[in-house]
């Protein structure tokens, strides 16, 4: 029977009021972060207070705050060290503004000189008098001989702006040798970096990544940081991380650093003021720990504990879990191990990635061993989940032969497909790695632990069933065929005992096949 209408698992809510809720995640900067919102309704509507929720794939967090704040128990698992660092520090409440500014204060009064003396240029502000600070400088091989400082005047809040061609003096600022006398990372990055789009540049180490002003800089501010007794010590080292991408080489004229899925050095890079990217990040982290007052009050929140490790082995007790909700790597599209490393090395954590779920030629892991390392988690499910309670699982992704592995495995340890929901994003940019052809969905399969039977056999084709849902939705636009064409190839697959081939199908097929079919116009 094909399904001819997707079931949405929540309406899709307004661009401002996620906007002002997702504030409180916005604190770091993570990869493929969910939107809160179907998390949040799918904790509502398959767990209750005090039932222990269990995410093994934690990410930054975004699951265990919602569970918490829901009064449920949480535990999580990330393979990922600043995984962790983010959810700890996303989750803390009761968070005092004051003292948070009393701390802020002692750090500028230690580093303003220092921002003077690399920062600061003699051009005076037209409206108070002070000097104007750099804000950026272009500064990359395609700028030679027309490097441009970009100015501004951070005292009189009037933001004085002003442009101009950079002086010899000022170049000679930015490149000159500094002894530097603090802690930086000394690491290289690995030999084998999949996506590695700067070592072709001369870039080996996290340190090459920046001018040697910023270096130096960022030496001395983190080692402000490190050696202070401030009680919110993480929620400032959390700024400094989100800094170090900015600050790096990273970020160039035409390149957002971060809505590139790798680490691609431009020609065009800039170098951009550390210090006022820092400040800018520390009003990312009064932002979310204000509307985090504002999601839960003073209220009591569940308990929480968070493992910095593997999923495949929890040490949870044999059915002692409620619910698990889950959103594990879809496959090649984000190297979270490869994208955290910079964060990472700045804050001198390690990382051990063998287990690291992931499609990556250079870990040597493809398609059977992205499934091999999926199913050890699934098998950690089974034995951790209670009998006939819940796993929903997000997942994505544009090839149906790994859609069809990851099915298999559900069905091996027997979790039954009750639910596969659809979720609208908004065309936020949760799916922007899918080139061309892109989905504005999320789908979430919700699986109960019980006894894997197959409804039906019907020897039905991958094409019948794209065929009649096109040809069904000729005036439907493309995203909501695809949504149809997902969800019932997703059911097929799972409870159909004729096993379809579909090895050869993808999203990009699909089009194709669209492409084909008139559209009745
Ligand atoms: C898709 S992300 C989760 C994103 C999350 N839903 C969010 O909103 O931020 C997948 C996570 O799985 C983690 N991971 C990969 N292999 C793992 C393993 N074996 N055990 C635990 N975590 C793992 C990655 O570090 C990454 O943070
Ligand atoms: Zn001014």
């Amino acid at each position: 029977m094909i399904k001819t209408e997707v079931k949405y698992l929540v309406s899709k809510i307004s661009e401002e009021d996620n906007k002002e809720m997702s504030k409180v995640y916005d604190l770091h900067k993570y990869w493929a972060r969910k939107p809160w919102y179907p998390i949040s309704s799918c904790i509502q509507k398959y767990s209750k207070e005090g039932d222990s929720v269990l995410d093994m794939f934690l990410g930054s967090g975004v699951t265990a705050l919602e569970a918490v704040s829901m009064k449920r128990n949480f535990v999580g698992f990330d393979l990922n060290p600043i995984s962790i660092f983010i959810s700890e520090s996303t989750i803390l409440n009761h968070f005092n503004e004051k003292l948070f500014f009393n701390e802020l204060e002692l750090i500028k009064q230690k580093l303003l000189p220092l921002v003077k003396e690399l920062y600061t240029v003699s051009d005076i502000c037209s409206i108070c008098g002070n000097n104007l600070i750099i804000q950026h400088t272009n500064i990359g091989p395609s700028f030679k001989g027309k490097e441009t400082a970009y100015l501004f005047c951070s005292d009189c809040g009037k933001k004085t702006k002003l442009i101009r061609k950079v002086t010899s003096e000022e170049l000679a600022k930015s490149t000159k040798k500094y002894k530097i006398t603090k802690w930086i990372p000394n690491n290289k990055f690995p030999e084998k970096f999949y996506k590695d789009r700067f070592s072709y540049k001369g870039v080996k180490k996290v340190t090459d990544m920046y001018t040697p002003r910023n270096l130096y800089f960022l030496s001395e501010l983190l080692d402000i940081i490190k050696s202070s007794n401030f009680q919110y010590i993480n929620l400032f080292l959390l700024a400094f991380s989100n800094t170090v991408l900015h600050a790096s080489k990273l970020k160039g004229e035409n390149v957002r650093p971060l809505n590139v899925n790798n680490y691609w050095i431009p020609n065009d890079y800039f170098e951009e003021n550390p210090w006022l990217r820092f400040l800018d990040r520390i009003e990312l982290v009064l932002d979310s720990k204000r509307a985090l007052k504002k999601k839960i009050g003073d209220t009591e929140i569940g308990n929480y504990k968070l493992y910095n490790k593997s999923c495949f082995k929890t040490g949870l007790k044999k059915n002692s879990v409620d619910y698990i909700i889950t959103d594990p790597p879809y496959g090649e599209a984000v190297q979270y191990s490869e994208l955290s490393f910079i964060w990472n090395s700045w804050l001198n954590y390690q990382y051990k990635i063998e287990e690291e779920v992931v499609i990556n030629p250079v870990q040597s892991k493809g398609i059977p061993e992205f499934l091999d390392l999926l199913e050890k988690s699934v098998a950690e499910a089974n034995r951790v989940l209670k009998d006939g309670k819940r796993y929903t699982l997000c997942f994505h992704n544009k090839e149906f032969k790994i859609w069809k592995g990851v099915l298999d495995i559900f069905k091996k340890y027997n979790f039954v497909l009750e639910n596969t929901e659809v979720v609208d994003t908004n065309g936020h940019s949760y799916n922007k790695n899918w080139a061309k052809f892109s989905p504005k969905t999320d789908l979430y399969l919700t699986f109960i632990k019980g006894k894997y039977e197959s409804t039906h056999r019907t020897e039905i084709s991958a094409q019948e069933i794209l065929m009649n849902i096109v040809t069904k939705n000729k005036k439907s636009n493309p995203a909501t065929i695809y949504d149809l064409i997902s969800v019932n190839l997703i059911n097929e697959l799972y409870f159909n005992e004729y096993q379809m081939d579909i090895s050869h199908l993808s999203i990009k097929s699909i089009g194709q096949f669209m492409g084909m079919v008139p559209n009745g116009n």
